[in-house]
């Protein structure tokens, strides 16, 4: 590992630290979700991201997940990042992953210990968000992937990350059910997968234009789950879009539409 790595993610450290002396708060908690994340091998994943010259500062936590963490980093030109960390130690990770991964015919033969099963995880992610993107969804653009860790392009701006649905309904509904309803379609007919946790949870809105993200459990169409994590993508879509007023299609014709020629 270089030594200029291994100074950043020091000085990272350092200034969590400072960050945590300077708000005068009890921040255990917070240092001991750094650790827990950086267990030493994901410290390594980290430096070898750096070393290949795709991160290279790692700034704040974005948002701490049971599963998984999202940094704000930089590269080298200052372009922001958005590092999604998976736990090693999450607990019941494992028994949840395993249904998505097993019958996706795109992740036969992986090994089963917890580790090379998060690494599936993350590589599935990467994947899902490549597929969309070149199936022209507007997702974070994939930028690389290692162990349990994806980096891909930062929604927002200066480590704020642009506002979910949940906490920003769009201002304008019905123009943005219309671009969400032609996503699903992309989604399911180029990209061929399901997105499976779409909620306004886990969409949001950036310069006016909607980007879906959160893509790790997203099923190839050919999962014997699919059909059933799509309808239920449809029923979170239009439950939330009915609530901003929006006249929604209904929830067959929906289907019908996304899946059908
Ligand atoms: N590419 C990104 N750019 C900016 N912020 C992001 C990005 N990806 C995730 N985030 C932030 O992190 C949060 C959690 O990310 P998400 O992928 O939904 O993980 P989780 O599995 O924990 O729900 C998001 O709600 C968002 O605020
Ligand atoms: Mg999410």
């Amino acid at each position: 590992m270089s030594y200029n790595a291994r100074k950043r993610l020091d000085h990272r450290e350092r200034s969590v630290e400072r960050r945590d002396k300077m708000l005068n708060r009890d921040r255990s908690n917070d240092r001991a979700t750094v650790e827990e994340v950086f267990d030493n091998k994901t410290r390594m994943v980290v430096f070898d991201l750096m070393n290949s010259g795709i991160i290279y500062e790692l700034n704040g936590v974005v948002s701490s997940g049971k599963e998984a963490r999202v940094y704000w980093g930089t590269n080298k030109d200052g372009v922001d990042l958005a590092v999604k960390i998976y736990l090693t130690s999450s607990a019941d990770f494992k028994a949840g992953m395993h249904k998505y991964i097993e019958g996706d015919p795109r992740f036969k033969d992986v090994k089963h210990d917890t580790r090379s099963l998060i690494a599936v995880w993350a590589q599935k992610e990467f994947r899902n968000l490549r597929e969309a993107d070149e199936a022209k969804v507007r997702v974070p653009k994939p930028i690389a992937v290692k162990s349990n860790v994806v980096v891909m392009e930062f929604i927002g701006e200066k480590g704020v990350s642009a506002p979910s649905f949940k906490e920003q309904p769009p201002e304008n509904p019905e123009k943005v059910y219309k671009v969400i309803v032609t996503y699903l379609k992309r989604l399911y007919k180029k990209a061929k997968i399901v997105h499976g946790d779409l909620s306004e949870y886990n969409m949001m809105i950036w310069k006016g234009k909607p980007v879906i993200f959160d893509v790790s459990q997203s099923v190839s169409t050919q999962h014997p789950l699919a059909e059933f994590m799509l309808k239920r993508d449809l029923t979170n879509v239009n439950r939330f879009f009915r609530r901003q007023n929006v006249e929604v299609i209904p929830e067959e014709e929906l289907y019908k539409l996304v899946v059908g020629k």
